[in-house]
């Protein structure tokens, strides 16, 4: 069951209804089951949207708001109950179900919808939906304006403005609830725990998966059904191909091992990166780099505050990262000039983190009126820097070939500056390396 409450739907719904113009209707459907292969399906992931403003967790729904409509203002098409298809796929709500557990003041059966909808649109000026995300869609919507088209003649009213709703719901989702954070620390405190138990059965010989699999473990033990991402497992050099996936070389002594994983718990995301040596203690040129991210990632938390504005965390990330690579001869010039001219993307060619929520790469505006988005009490971002020292780069020494660093937390604005999420991995050099050996002693 959802950690959401029941009333923090209806609060959601309520507040979106406000923000719609009068004689206006929302209409969202549900995520598609996503084929895997032949018969087999993929696990079912409720659309974020859908989630957002029901919690109603299964496929085959359509939500329609209707501000106003005297028989109640929400409506929820959904699949009926059926004895056979339960025995086989499992409990459904049903239109009871939809009205008693989920709050919906009306619910009709999904086989219905191309007879009711348009009943719905009719008569309503402006349409919201989320065009242009899903084609299919879009397209039965047209459907459903040219049936009340078709009966312009005998006084049907079809809507004349079409408007995506991306704007009103996502800024909405930008700004996280109590209710929201709360499952969003225990979504990032299992992630944290899943870090700390790869770095323990982290040994020379296993393999990137040994520790996906580790990884695994805790998510589900933890009641996460699933990561909120592919897992990055990134032995080595592959720690500098940014989405790496593959998931499958072996560990060596002297390598470095970036994973960059979080589970998921009631849709709502966690996004953790750390980085440790196979072998339990970094190389001298580990190290610095490693530092040089970490003193990065701190510049960018001092930058997290209401009142800052959203690339201040970056050009933080930026400036240290750049004056670091130049200390350590891995950069050569004036560091004001190599900023202008953005030379640190050879080695840091993403932004410093992005906006956390239901989504991992959630949504909501990054930019207001042209200008970065003032950071706001309940936004929730990551703080990501890396550096990723190509293993071709000839403009380095060859000793710094092939390092890739990411450390990433987190976050949550809070009324004087932030909360970190993710502190329950450890982070410097000192704690990674006690961590490690103290779970090589265990073993020995
Ligand atoms: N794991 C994706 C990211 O860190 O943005
Ligand atoms: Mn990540
Ligand atoms: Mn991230």
């Amino acid at each position: 069951m959802s950690h959401i409450p029941k009333a923090e739907y209806a609060r959601r719904r309520k507040a979106l209804m406000a923000q719609m113009v009068p004689d206006s209707i929302a209409i969202l459907p549900a995520a598609a089951v996503a084929i895997r292969n032949r018969d087999v399906e993929h696990v079912y992931r409720q659309d974020s949207d859908f989630q957002y403003l029901s919690g109603f967790p299964e496929p085959e729904a359509v939500i329609a708001l209707i501000p106003g409509r005297e028989h109640g203002e929400y409506v929820l098409f959904c699949r009926e109950r059926n004895p056979e298809r339960e025995l086989w796929d499992g409990l459904r709500a049903g239109q009871e179900g939809a009205i008693r557990d989920y709050g919906a003041d009306d619910a009709f059966p999904i086989a219905d919808i191309d007879e009711i909808l348009p009943g719905l649109i009719e008569g309503r000026e402006r349409v919201y939906s989320a065009m242009g995300s899903n084609p299919e869609f879009d397209r039965r919507l047209m459907d459903w304006i040219n049936v009340i088209r078709s009966k312009a003649r005998l006084g049907a009213q079809p809507p004349n403005e079409f408007v995506a709703l991306d704007h009103l719901l996502h800024d909405m989702r930008l700004y996280k609830s109590a209710a929201e954070v709360k499952v969003m620390r225990q979504a990032a405190a299992i992630s944290a725990r899943a870090h700390v138990r790869a770095m323990q059965a982290c040994r020379a010989g296993l393999h990137e998966f040994s520790l996906e699999a580790e990884l695994d473990y805790v998510f589900r033990q933890g009641g996460a059904k699933m990561p909120a991402y592919g897992s990055i497992v990134a032995a080595g050099r592959n720690a500098c191909i940014l989405h790496y996936q593959q998931n499958d070389a072996p560990l060596k002594n002297g390598d470095l091992v970036l994973i960059d994983a979080g589970c998921e718990i009631d849709c709502y995301a966690s996004d953790i990166t750390r980085t440790f040596p196979v072998s339990g203690r970094f190389s001298a040129e580990q190290k610095a780099i490693y530092e040089l991210v970490l003193d990065a990632q701190q510049a960018a938390f001092d930058e997290i505050a209401p009142g800052k504005d959203w690339n201040q965390a970056h050009e933080a990330t930026v400036r240290v990262i750049t004056e670091g690579l130049v200390r350590l001869g891995l950069l050569d010039g004036e560091v004001q000039a190599l900023i202008d001219s953005e030379a640190h993307r050879a080695f840091y060619m993403h932004r410093a983190g992005h906006w956390l929520g239901m989504d991992v790469h959630d949504v909501g505006e990054y930019k207001v009126g042209g200008q970065w988005r003032v950071l706001e009490p309940g936004m929730a971002l990551t703080v990501e820097p890396g550096i990723y020292i190509a293993p071709d780069n000839t403009q380095v020494a060859k000793k710094w070939r092939g390092i890739g660093v990411r450390i990433e937390d987190d976050v949550v604005v809070t009324r004087k500056g932030c909360e970190i999420l993710t502190s329950g991995v450890p982070k410097t050099v000192a704690e990674i390396e006690a961590l490690m050996a103290a779970a090589r002693e265990d073993v020995a």
